[in-house]
């Protein structure tokens, strides 16, 4: 019956544990010595998910009465895959333990908030920074500085406290913020560059449009932005 339970619950990581190629009694004590804490784990990470969401969820509560509009158009949430983990755990060449995972990995629990304006990315980040329970532990700014494929986005890595019944646990969450437009230009890009058995000269010559197009969506960004500006500015506001 225990051995049951094992194979049941452990079929949920079944990937992570495929990457430990191991005899079958050493895959039983990895799974008896992981599967509860990895479903623990991955709770603790949910939880994260819903307070970093729900500070950003105040915040555009909060910012909508001063500006008249939400700075938030939409907020993705989504936890990482057992696959996804047991994929980079492999590149990081680090045997998967569930310590191992929580140490290593800081994008387990992952929020994407999009926004109208670049300037709302700015005026988000300063406000979650601001906050007294949340640590920058990594900022990447591929809007100021894009990469070479034309991608943009603010990326942060903040550790947060959860509150359980008997202690806090801190956690990581990464936080994107990006507008519209680089959120529909990331998802095409997304698309493109993980299909497989496609032509690769096709694959090169969309490269080479999707990075035009990252331009264009810039420009378009700040003009809007400055539209908006000029808008509020003549005391034009949402209805
Ligand atoms: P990862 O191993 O991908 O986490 O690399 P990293 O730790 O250097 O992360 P980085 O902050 O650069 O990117 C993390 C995430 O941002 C990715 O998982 C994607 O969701 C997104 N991202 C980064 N670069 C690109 C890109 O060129 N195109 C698209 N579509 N998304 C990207
Ligand atoms: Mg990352």
């Amino acid at each position: 019956m225990e051995n049951t339970s094992i194979q049941v619950a452990g079929n949920e990581i079944a990937n992570i544990l495929n990457e430990v190629r191991v005899s079958p009694e050493e895959a039983r004590k990895w799974l008896e010595q992981n599967v509860q804490p990895y479903k623990e784990l991955m709770a603790y990470y949910r939880c994260a998910i819903m307070e970093i969401e729900t500070k950003f969820n105040v915040l555009n509560e909060e910012l909508s009465l001063k500006y008249d509009r939400n700075p938030i158009e939409t907020i993705k949430s989504r936890l990482k895959s057992p696959e996804s983990i047991a994929e980079k755990m492999r590149r990081k060449n680090i045997f998967p333990t569930v310590q191992t995972i929580e140490d290593n990995l800081t994008d387990i629990a992952g929020i994407r908030v999009i926004c109208s304006f670049p300037a709302d990315i700015y005026m988000l980040e300063k406000a979650l920074l601001e906050q007294d329970d949340v640590r920058l532990v990594e900022k990447k700014d591929y809007i100021q500085n894009p990469k070479k494929n034309g991608y943009r986005s603010l990326h942060l890595i903040v550790e947060t406290p959860i509150f359980l019944h008997d202690r806090k646990k801190l956690m990581k969450v990464e936080v994107q913020l990006r507008t519209i437009s680089m959120d529909w230009w990331a998802s095409l890009e997304h698309k493109i560059k993980y299909k497989k058995d496609i032509d690769q000269n096709v694959v090169k010559e969309l490269e080479k449009e999707l990075l035009v197009c990252a331009e264009i969506a810039a420009k378009l960004d700040a003009k809007m932005e400055d539209i908006n500006k000029r808008a509020h500015e003549a005391g034009i506001e949402e209805d």
